[in-house]
């Protein structure tokens, strides 16, 4: 791992800073950008696997919508301020990070990869950046904050049942392993389908029919990975369920967990959670200030990367409305559609504090295995600190001041 310090104090270089580590300049080589990941992933997991981490919603048109929309975003320079690479560190929520780049909460990387919540983890906290783990994932609370003390985030779903026992016993247990951040996903009132994830024959139970089985067996490293680290679905459910086997762990999760907070149970868990609580999934900005006025400490613009509905507006086109509405109020952190450094770059320049990525780490760890979290952390941060020079910004903060032009703003 490449020297962090040096990219927290500014001791700014002209050429790349990953340039001195030999895994990284490894692994560019074939994979320059995530498209490249993307594009590598399918060959290394089971069918189902890639298509239940890749898959939006429908057609998976709210996925490309919010691909259009970064890629539609430019920003115009200003030269002849700096030549130098600038430092990327950040403070969110009173903790340092080394960039303002984090890994969003996910419910099944260990089926794209078994033991992904762990990689990335143990990536994030290498590099210093937040890593949020999915209530739903694949490793626990407290497995979590053993590799990743410095870092951790946590997000919640609704567990309602028997005045929300189980909500409020993980947020006890959140506040004793030390979580940094508590996220409460607001953005699924109901379930709804993922066709290619459906068509592959995922969804429920996991029994895996005669061609899942084949897409298994010819698929070694992967297999590899199910044999180290099993089949780890809701490792932080699994207790309230009485350590029972997987699929009678997702029946009673799914059970168990579901709807959307409502803002009295917001408030509620605003009182029991001591810590910075965000609201993840917001879109306009009269539920961010409705989030504001009860406490909550950071908006989670985010469309849930389009697998939710696919006639849903791209997070980065609400972001202008919602930092205008709470920005000086809240911390504002953004995620759906993020590919690249310069993806950052661009929702800093509209007033985020940070931006997150989902599924590219899925294609990361699925093209790379044990490296890929920590490969696409350091790809992200480099192009970030290049697209910043670029625009003459010397720090994060400062691509606010950038000219930008964004056709898609949605005006409220
Ligand atoms: C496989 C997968 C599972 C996800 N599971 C959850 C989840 O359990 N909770 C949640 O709040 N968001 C979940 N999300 C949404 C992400 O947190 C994030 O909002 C989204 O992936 C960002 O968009 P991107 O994939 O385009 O980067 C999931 C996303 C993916 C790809």
């Amino acid at each position: 791992m490449h020297d962090r310090t040096a990219l927290d104090n500014g001791a700014t270089q002209s050429f790349l800073p990953m340039g001195s580590n030999p895994r990284f300049q490894k692994h560019l080589k074939r994979f320059p950008t995530s498209a490249f990941l993307r594009k590598e992933a399918p060959r290394h997991v089971p069918r189902f696997a890639f298509e239940y981490g890749d898959t939006g919603a429908g057609n998976d048109v709210g996925v490309a919508h919010n691909w259009n929309a970064f890629d539609n975003i430019k920003v115009v320079p200003h030269y002849g301020v700096t030549n130098k690479l600038p430092p990327t560190a950040v403070d969110l929520f009173g903790t340092r990070y080394a960039a303002p780049i984090g890994i969003a909460p996910m419910g099944g990387p260990s089926i794209v990869w078994p033991g992904a919540d762990l990689l990335m983890a143990k990536a994030a906290q290498a590099a210093r950046v937040p890593y949020t783990l999915g209530v739903a994932g694949g490793a626990t609370i407290e497995q979590v904050a053993k590799v990743a003390p410095d870092v951790f985030w946590l997000q919640l779903y609704r567990f309602a049942k028997n005045d929300h026992k189980i909500g409020f016993d993980l947020v006890d247990r959140a506040t004793a392993a030390g979580v940094k951040v508590l996220a409460l996903t607001l953005d699924v009132p109901v379930r709804t389908t993922r066709s290619r994830e459906t068509y592959a024959g995922l969804g429920g139970a996991f029994k895996p029919n005669l061609r899942m089985i084949y897409e298994m067996a010819i698929r070694p490293r992967w297999l590899l990975a199910l044999l180290r680290n099993g089949y780890p679905r809701f490792a932080t459910i699994r207790h309230y369920a009485g350590n029972v086997g997987t699929n009678d762990t997702i029946n009673f999760a799914r059970s168990e967990m579901g709807g959307a907070f409502s803002w009295e149970e917001v408030a509620r868990y605003r009182d029991r959670w001591k810590g910075p609580m965000a609201l993840k999934g917001i879109l306009h900005p009269a539920d961010a200030e409705k989030a504001v006025s009860l406490g909550v400490d950071g908006i989670w613009v985010s469309n849930h990367g389009g697998r939710q509905i696919e006639a849903i507006a791209p997070s980065i086109d609400c972001l202008p409305g919602i930092v205008s509405a709470v920005g000086s109020k809240a911390t504002v952190v953004l995620d759906s559609g993020v590919r690249s450094g310069s993806d950052v770059m661009r929702a800093l320049a509209l007033g985020a504090n940070a931006a997150f990525a989902g599924k590219s780490f899925l294609w990361a760890v699925a093209a790379l295995g044990d490296d890929g979290p920590a490969q696409l952390i350091d790809l992200y941060i480099d192009e970030l600190r290049a697209a910043l020079g670029q625009i003459g910004a010397l720090s994060p903060a400062e691509a606010r001041a950038a000219k930008v032009l964004h056709p898609g703003r949605i005006e409220f």
